[in-house]
């Protein structure tokens, strides 16, 4: 059977990051998904910037170069994967794959939280799938716990560590005394924080991801505007130091639950007393905690953000959307994981 191709938007952490986990792990990636899988096309935004991982040193032959657009349009590609970020270029070429009939792969937990309810109906629309699972939680498998695994609860609520960054500042200011700006400088060496770390540490690529994962829980549309926020950055070294004195450890937490009236969506931090599990989830590690009716508590844990740990989370997603072109035509159903034509009415809470 022949390759599904793919278009890379983006080359960055993310995007070399699956590039380097489809090349090292083709042969299990294309028996799994039933055919090989290939990067033809890689976009970027400066062609001769140095990079630490040279596109064509990963992918043989691909063509590389900076015309988007080019890689939207090509015939040969099946899916897109948007690793840009940001909301204006990510939106306009996300909704131009789908117009094209291309099935579309994005770890951008903004684009959904602010334009998901648009990119979904028109992905609807034109029967395509958009797959996000790296947009929440990293490598965390989490969308296909609560779109999969968990489908048959009434889901009561949801509480995690969603930003690898700010956790990985309130560890390293815990365990080492380090400086708040220096661990920040540090993270996003190390490719853990968003191009605007300010996102990070004010706790709005929380909300994001929070967004995401209320939609998903109780079948609302995303609605980021009315999420309450509160990030990290009036931490001080007292404020950690205090908080174990007393038994707790200082986590920014996302919070959604659904109450009679409404559903509450909030990030702040919060004092966890520090014999639970969620209390010692440290570094760029996240940790979800799901509620569900019938199962009861289920957690989840592992890295949050980096270029691998990402990478696994989209070329699952890849693997996924290649099955279902690998399904005879007759039988391919697009699975959204969030369908914008069964909506349910639940306001969000004031706080
Ligand atoms: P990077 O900044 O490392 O890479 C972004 C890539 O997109 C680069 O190749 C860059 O081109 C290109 N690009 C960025 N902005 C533009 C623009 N305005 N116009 C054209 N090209 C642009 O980002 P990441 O790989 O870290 O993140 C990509 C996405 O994945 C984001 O949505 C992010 O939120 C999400 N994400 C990131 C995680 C992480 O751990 N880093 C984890 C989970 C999700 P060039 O290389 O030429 O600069
Ligand atoms: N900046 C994000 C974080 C990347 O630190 O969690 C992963 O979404």
């Amino acid at each position: 059977m022949k390759p599904i191709q793919v278009g890379l938007l983006g080359f960055g952490t993310v995007g070399s990051g699956v590039a380097k986990v489809l090349a090292r792990n083709a042969e299990e990636i294309g028996r799994r998904a039933g055919r090989a899988i290939e990067v033809k096309r890689v976009a970027v935004r400066n062609i001769v910037k140095a990079r630490a991982v040279a596109p064509a040193a990963v992918v043989e032959g691909l063509a590389f170069g900076n015309d988007f657009h080019a890689v939207v349009d090509d015939p040969e590609i099946s899916i897109i994967c948007e690793l840009i970020g940001g909301t204006t270029l990510a939106k306009e070429l996300v909704l131009r794959a789908i117009a094209n009939g291309k099935h579309v792969v994005t770890a951008n937990k903004a684009l959904l939280a602010l334009h998901g309810n648009e990119i979904f109906a028109a992905a609807q629309a034109r029967g395509v799938t958009v797959a996000f699972e790296a947009a929440v939680a990293g490598g965390i498998p989490i969308i296909k716990a609560l779109r999969e695994g968990l489908t048959a609860n009434r889901i009561e609520w949801i509480a995690g560590i969603i930003n690898g960054t700010s956790n990985f500042i309130l560890t390293e200011m815990r365990d080492k005394g380090a400086a708040f700006a220096d661990v920040l400088a540090e993270a996003q060496q190390l490719g853990y924080a968003e191009a605007d770390p300010t996102f990070d540490i004010e706790g709005h690529d929380a909300a994001h991801k929070l967004t995401i994962l209320s939609a998903l829980a109780f079948g609302i549309p995303m609605q980021f505007d009315k999420a309450y926020l509160e990030g990290i950055s009036r931490l001080t070294q007292e404020d950690i130091a205090y908080a174990e004195q007393l038994g707790y450890r200082i986590k920014l937490l996302g919070i959604t639950r659904r109450k009679a009236n409404g559903v509450e969506l909030r990030v702040h931090p919060t004092l966890i007393p520090a014999k639970r599990i969620i209390a010692n989830v440290d570094g760029v590690m996240n940790a979800v905690v799901v509620q569900g009716d019938a199962v009861g508590q289920t957690l989840y844990c592992g890295r949050g953000a980096g270029s691998e740990p990402t990478a696994s989370a989209v070329v699952a997603d890849l693997v996924d959307v290649t099955r279902l072109l690998t399904a005879d035509p007759e039988h391919r159903v697009p699975h959204l994981a969030f369908q914008p034509d069964r909506l349910v009415d639940l306001p969000i809470l004031p706080i």
